[in-house]
């Protein structure tokens, strides 16, 4: 039976990425689709009035237009297509916001772990926690929880002064015994190999922030023969499971963020304590 063949409405004024989303949309396998590209706002909607799509990929900066405030003007053109806005993380938090969520993690690049992207590839997301939070902070009125690199009363109150309503902590938390960390996992952020982390897909599938290990620094530049998310993680597993046997630590991508090689705590209730006091007295000593 002949697929049915989807029609895209690219509304992108720069021609060399428009070439290449056409040109990327013709060799796939998965799915058979007619694509349209539009230069500017204005001949993106001339084309929604005269045409009929099935969803449309808005650049948020077309020059003619308003940012995300496109959205709501392709929205109007047509409320029933799917629209899919490419952006930069700020943006992403003026998509959450026009969502109507309560709080808005501003996650920066100094984080252990995955961090979050939607509009944009995480590649091109890597914005540090303070930069990010400040630009949201200009952008947004719903409540900002900064989070990456903070691990201490001092990052907690330097997140508040910038603006941010809550801090997050995990690479601090990691290390802790009560954590589920493997112990090995929590030694190696204890030891002078934390200084050194990277962001990678090779674990996963999905970008995300661990100690610099051997096997990581092997694989970079093989990008193209990653399993997507979750499917690259059960490809590891195995080798993961080999070298925890053999006790091959660099064989082994360990989870951990930036900060890691200023932690101290090993306990959560201590460390918990020692951040609350830092805060409080930092901020005591401000209005003192
Ligand atoms: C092992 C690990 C896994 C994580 N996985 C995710 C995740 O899947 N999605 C996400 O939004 N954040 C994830 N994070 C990020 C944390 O939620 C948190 O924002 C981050 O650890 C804060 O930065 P810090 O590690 O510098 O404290 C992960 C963090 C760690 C340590």
């Amino acid at each position: 039976m002949p697929q049915e063949r989807l029609k895209i409405l690219l509304i992108e004024h720069d021609p060399g990425f428009a070439r290449m989303v056409g040109e990327m949309l013709s060799q796939a396998r998965e799915l058979a689709a007619d694509m349209k590209s539009a230069p500017d706002l204005n001949s993106g909607l001339t084309a929604l009035k005269g045409d009929h799509f099935d969803v449309v990929v808005l650049d948020a900066y077309v020059p003619d237009g308003a940012g995300l405030a496109n959205v709501s003007l392709v929205r109007a053109q047509a409320p029933r297509l799917p629209i899919i806005v490419a952006g930069e993380p700020n943006d992403e938090a003026i998509a959450l916001e026009s969502a109507g969520v309560d709080a808005i993690i501003a996650s920066g690049f100094e984080a252990g772990g995955h961090r979050p992207s939607f509009l944009a590839s995480a590649e091109s997301s890597t914005i540090g926690t303070f930069v990010l939070l400040q630009l949201i902070k200009e952008k947004v009125k719903t409540p900002i929880i900064a989070a990456g690199g903070i691990a201490n009363g001092k990052g907690v109150a330097a997140s508040l002064a910038l603006g941010a309503d809550a801090a997050q902590i995990g690479t601090a938390f990691l290390v802790c015994d009560e954590s589920n960390a493997t112990a090995i996992h929590r030694q190696m952020l204890f030891s002078t190999e934390a200084k050194y982390t990277s962001l990678s897909r090779a674990f996963t599938g999905r970008l995300g922030r661990g100690i610099a290990s051997r096997i990581g620094k092997d694989m970079v530049n093989q990008e193209k023969n990653f399993l997507p998310f979750p499917l690259q993680t059960k490809f590891m597993s195995q080798i993961k499971v080999a070298a925890m046997e053999q006790e091959q630590w660099d064989m082994i991508l360990f989870w951990g963020g930036q900060i890691a090689p200023i932690l101290k705590h090993t306990k959560a209730s201590e460390l918990m304590k020692s951040i609350l006091e830092e805060t409080t007295a930092y901020f005591d000593r401000l209005n003192a």
